[in-house]
């Protein structure tokens, strides 16, 4: 609407709204700016939700749950429904029911990596980034359920171009272009400790992307939503882009998502067991009734080493960000973009910016700013009801998040060798082994190879390993 207004017209809209939310700072500098960089600003200014940016920041508890948590219920299935949920699970696959949805667009500032993070190298031996890692793995899906699996994959405004050039520039990774849809989500701006937003320059709004429960809304507005529904697409299999050992389309999983008496359908998430009540995983928790995750920032001390009687940590299963969510749930919280279900989480982070009132820009070496974040968990409880299933860590979970230490590229290696090495032994394979029982040695195993463990056994393989040796199956 605002492309038939004037210039004048849309300045006088955009100070009358700024005004009445105290944020008419944001055109201090209009008259420094070129034509270009106006047209830039209003439409930034344009799309800012101001009344939702001034609830979102006056709510000041960052505490959102109110009740006392209480330990989640943790779906731990025996093998005869194991072994149903899986052909389950399969038979949804084969119907071409299931697409795969990832989460990308986080700026990946604790990894230090130059781009979008979907880039890195992640694999042991041939270093294949976590885009084609999960590329492999969907191929490898579809050609053993004879199906296929769309993909949609979230960026933000920050990456978007940058994942869009790489996934041309190496041929979709292998699957078929009409099968791979990248949509952007939205933004949220920062905003200082008295509720003012930002400005990243003169001209431009500090803005952020708005939290990976933002795919909420970027699927109905970008039409993912529409082109899941035209395909057949009943679930979604969600998992974020720093896990290269994430199980895509885990048909056991699905099988309890859409079959455990306890599931509605609608959304369910795996968990791991904490490696220590320190380590920097959201928990799965019942807070009034509802099954939620408890981030790890707003988890206090208490609870996160409080221990059951048998010694375990009450709060001990670790959110592994992976989900199913049915596509009618995720319709149903979506809307059609406009409205918008999830709540945003405030996060004080440091965002340089420019001073408003000197016109110097500002690099704060201390945190300085709120951002705006929904988180997709924030959905499990809008669920009639959900299932959370307890996986192995050692299989399932090798994340890629900083640059050193723990969750970091050189763990996630260590790890994804070590699930290597797990499932050749299992094939009859004599992989070496440290005193601290570590494989010495450094593998790989693509899905095109072996989706699971039980593929291997009909890969040829050699009877042992040599130490020290690089193995690339
Ligand atoms: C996240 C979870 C945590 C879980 C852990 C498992 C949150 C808030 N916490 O922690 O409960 O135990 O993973 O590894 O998510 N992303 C976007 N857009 C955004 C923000 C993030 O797409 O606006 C994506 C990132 O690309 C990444 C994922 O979401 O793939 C995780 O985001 P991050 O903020 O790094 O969460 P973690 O602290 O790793």
């Amino acid at each position: 609407m605002t492309d038939a207004l004037t210039m004048e017209a849309r300045y006088a809209l955009a100070i009358a709204s700024l005004r009445l939310f105290g944020q008419e700072h944001l055109l201090r500098f209009w008259d420094s700016l070129s034509t270009q960089q106006r047209g830039q600003l209003l439409a930034q200014i344009e799309k800012l939700q101001l009344q939702l940016v001034r609830e979102t920041f006056a709510n000041r508890s960052e505490h959102r749950h109110h009740g006392t948590p209480q330990e989640a219920l943790i779906v731990r299935a025996d093998s005869q429904m194991r072994t149903e949920a899986r052909l389950a699970g399969e038979a949804m696959l084969r119907a071409g029911e299931v697409c795969c949805f990832t989460v990308a667009g986080g700026q990946g500032t604790r990894l230090g990596f130059d781009g979008p993070k979907g880039l890195y190298p992640a694999t042991p031996v041939t270093k294949r980034c976590l885009f084609a890692v999960f590329a492999e793995a969907i191929a490898a899906t579809q050609s053993r359920y004879g199906c296929r699996v769309p993909w949609y994959v979230m960026t933000s405004p920050l990456n978007h171009e940058a994942t869009v050039a790489a996934f041309k520039r190496e041929n979709w990774f292998g699957l078929l272009p009409e099968d791979v849809r990248l949509i952007t989500q939205g933004t949220m701006p920062s905003l200082d400790d008295e509720g003012k937003i930002l400005l990243a320059s003169r001209g431009e709004v500090a803005l952020n992307p708005d939290g990976h429960g933002g795919s909420l809304r970027a699927i109905a507005l970008s039409g993912a939503l529409r082109d899941m529904q035209t395909r057949g697409i009943k679930t979604i299999s969600y998992f974020q882009v720093d896990n290269p050992l994430a199980r895509v389309c885990d048909p056991l999983f699905l099988g309890l998502h859409q079959g455990h008496p306890q599931s509605s359908g609608e959304m369910s998430s795996k968990a791991v067991p904490k490696v220590s009540a320190d380590e920097k995983v959201g928990v799965f928790a019942v807070v009034d009734g509802r099954t939620t995750v408890l981030e790890y920032s707003d988890l206090s001390r208490e609870l996160s080493e409080s221990r059951g009687g048998d010694g375990k940590l009450r709060f001990g299963a670790g959110n592994l960000a992976v989900h199913a969510i049915s596509v009618e749930f995720a319709a149903r919280l979506s809307g059609d973009g406009s409205k918008f279900a999830l709540p945003f989480h405030r996060a004080h982070k440091r965002v340089p910016f420019m001073d408003p009132v000197s016109g110097e820009m500002v690099e704060p070496t201390a945190p300085n700013a709120w951002k705006l974040e929904s988180f997709v968990f924030d959905a499990i409880g809008f669920a009639r009801s959900a299932i959370v299933v307890e996986v192995d860590r050692a299989e399932e979970f090798a994340p890629i998040k900083n640059a050193h230490g723990a969750d970091s590229p050189a763990s996630s290696n260590a790890a994804q060798t070590e699930r290597a090495a797990r499932w050749l032994e299992a094939a009859g394979v004599k992989v070496p082994r440290r005193a601290d029982g570590t494989p010495d040695c450094n593998l790989e195993i693509s899905s095109s190879t072996a989706l699971d463990a039980e593929a291997l056994h009909r890969v040829p393989l050699p009877p042992s390993i040599a130490r020290g040796a690089t193995l690339a199956l």
